[in-house]
């Protein structure tokens, strides 16, 4: 069976304080969850990683994440932070590829496709992103955007590094946009993506990646979203960052 995951990217958000407020309050609805196989996943910005994994009292179900990291091992490259780094303050899961990294910030495949040698020579996981714009999915073209997304990133990996892959389908027309793929359009997409691995990789591996869904899901969705035989759990942007929500959509996996 699939691992069931929910993970919570705050982006730039909250301070040090607000943001050990919010991983408490979502401890506190994790603790009196019986979700026994999801795994819960908050992504703080860099600044609280080590507050909010160290300092703040999390059920230990809860795991923290960052949400970027530079591909080389050190040097100088002013503003990024290596695996070392993150290995030192016990994080070993990094969000790579989202959708605002490789608008705003430039993140190209080839760097992403680096970055993954990284993550997996340091023994650590991805929560690889991807997904196709509004035009791409207005033209048709969605399917060949996500297959070479998928092929550019991580297709130079071999079938046992996928043990420490975890795939975020995220349509860029649904992130922060309040339009929610649908349950049917999403599944469609996750099975394809599993089609695609499994040409390359074989069926076991297509079929034991977990495949996230991200894009406005919301307490009010996420069940539904979940229900599709290929979607796993889900990468929250917004609703991340109000606990109550967030504990709703864990709720969503059961
Ligand atoms: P929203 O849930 O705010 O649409 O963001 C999704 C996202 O980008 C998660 O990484």
């Amino acid at each position: 069976m699939r691992t069931k995951i929910v993970a919570g990217n705050w982006k730039m958000n909250l301070d040090v304080r607000a943001s050990q407020t919010l991983a408490q309050e979502i401890s506190m609805f994790v603790e009196k969850m019986e979700t026994p196989h999801t795994r819960v996943i908050i992504a703080p910005t860099y600044t609280n990683l080590y507050p909010v994994y160290h300092h703040t009292k999390l059920d230990h179900r809860i795991e923290v994440a960052a949400q970027n990291m530079h591909q080389a091992k050190n040097g100088a490259f002013t503003g990024e932070i290596s695996a070392e780094m993150l290995l030192s303050i016990g994080i070993k899961t990094v969000i790579l590829g989202h959708s605002e990294r490789r608008q705003y910030f430039n993140e190209t495949d080839e760097a992403l496709a680096a970055k993954m040698l990284t993550i997996l020579n340091n023994n650590m996981e991805a929560i690889f992103c991807f997904g196709e714009v509004l035009e791409d999915r207005k033209s048709g073209n969605h399917f060949k955007v996500v297959e070479s997304q998928l092929k550019n990133g991580l297709f130079h990996l071999s079938a046992n590094d996928w043990k420490s892959i975890v795939l975020a389908y995220e349509p860029v027309w649904a992130i922060g946009t309040g339009e929610t793929a649908s349950p049917e359009q999403a599944q469609e997409m996750h099975a394809f993506i599993r089609t695609v691995i499994s040409a390359q990789y074989g069926a076991e591996v297509a079929d034991s990646v977990s495949i996230l869904y991200g894009g406005s899901v919301k307490a009010s969705n996420a069940a539904e979203i979940f229900s599709q035989p290929d979607v796993d759990g889900g990468l929250i942007g917004g609703a991340a960052l109000v606990a109550e929500d967030f504990a709703k959509i864990i709720q969503g996996t059961l």
